[in-house]
């Protein structure tokens, strides 16, 4: 359906630059409200958390751009008022990790936290693109996906898991490689968002010279960089600063989207990619325009190294999305 024919159609609040943060009063939730804050193209922005928001949202509101910014928390139908219009739903509810624990080791708390935010966009912003940053997100991805399946408003143009700190990871790592400005490198990252699943092509990012051990090292560093933050932070958590940085960009490549402008950007989505091998979610370069997801792009020429990396994320892939779907259907 066109965006004309969506206004139309849609409530008189539709408001095609407004986005909903859920879990903003969070590590991440703030700083990320606040990037959204700053971005000329957001008109409108919605903070709903458990508790705190209001006061987020006063905060932010002082800021002279061109957004309204309002708080909801649970009580008298905050979830429906925040979702109300939306176009972005952001999503960093849900615990962080702590040392020795890997990603996964949150979903009994966080798929939970996921599902019920899900039945809230399904019935009060089922046309809104969702953006998924609660871990852990290779299968927080295929939950939201399943809810809205089963509410019958699944469109897999626009349900996203956010892979973007894997990507500026990558430009930051490398760059420390080369000695180069880091602004100016961008290497592809693939797959997912854990441990062996994040796969960076450097084959494909200007330095296919980087051989070895070196090479070793710098594809073990993104894979785990999460870890680099979560110990450095010592049981405080995990990654809010550089993945408010991180969602800020994603979400603001979907909002130029929507206007028309062509970006391109990795992303955890329902792909063709790899479905004959059983796994149905999967992150690559996507083209993002008006509706979400535009175009997927293939993986492009990968070297030896490169397929086993893809083998090995594979095959975790396929149990952490099997779980996904397996805790919607157990737990509806
Ligand atoms: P945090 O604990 O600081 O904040 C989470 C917020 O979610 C809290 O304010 C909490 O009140 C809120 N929340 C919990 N349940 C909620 C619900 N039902 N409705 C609304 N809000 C709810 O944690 P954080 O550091 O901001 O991390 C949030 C999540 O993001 C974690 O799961 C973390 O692992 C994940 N994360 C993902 C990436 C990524 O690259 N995708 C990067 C960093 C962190
Ligand atoms: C990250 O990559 O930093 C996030 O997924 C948080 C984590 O648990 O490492």
């Amino acid at each position: 359906m066109s965006f004309v024919a969506r206004r139309a159609f849609s409530s008189s609040s539709f408001n095609p630059s407004k986005v909903a943060v859920l879990g903003a009063a969070g590590g991440i939730g703030q700083p990320l409200s606040l990037l959204l804050k700053l971005n000329k193209d957001v008109t409108g922005l919605s903070l709903y958390d458990l508790r705190g928001t209001p006061g987020v949202a006063a905060d932010l509101s002082h800021i002279p751009t061109n957004s309204k910014v309002t708080g909801y928390t649970p009580e008298k139908g905050g979830l429906k008022e925040a979702l109300a219009g939306v176009e972005v739903v952001v999503i960093p509810a849900g615990v962080p990790r702590k040392p020795g624990m890997t990603r996964d080791d949150l979903f009994n708390t966080n798929a939970s936290i996921v599902r019920d935010l899900a039945k809230g966009i399904a019935e009060f912003a089922p046309k809104a693109k969702v953006l998924i940053i609660s871990n852990p997100v290779n299968s927080t991805v295929p939950i939201v996906a399943e809810v809205l399946k089963s509410k019958g408003v699944y469109d897999p143009k626009k349900v996203f898991g956010v892979t973007t700190l894997d990507v500026i990871r990558a430009s930051r790592f490398i760059s420390e490689v080369k000695g180069t400005n880091p602004v100016e490198e961008t290497v592809t990252v693939v797959g997912g968002h854990s441990g062996h699943t994040i796969v960076p092509l450097i084959s494909q990012s200007g330095h296919p010279d980087i051989s070895g051990e070196t090479l070793d090292a710098l594809v073990n560093r993104i894979q785990f960089g999460g870890d680099e933050v979560v110990k450095a932070k010592d049981g405080a958590g995990s990654a809010t600063l550089s993945m408010a940085q991180a969602g800020a960009r994603f979400a603001g490549s979907l909002l130029k989207a929507a206007k028309g402008e062509t970006v391109v950007e990795p992303t955890y989505v329902e792909s063709p990619l790899f479905k004959d091998q059983g796994v149905d979610y999967f992150s690559s370069k996507v083209t993002l325009g008006p509706e979400g997801v535009k175009e997927i792009h293939p993986l492009g020429k990968l070297n030896a190294y490169e397929e086993k990396l893809i083998a090995t994320a594979l095959e975790d892939l396929k149990k952490n999305i099997k779980k996904g779907v397996d805790f919607v259907a157990q737990n509806p």
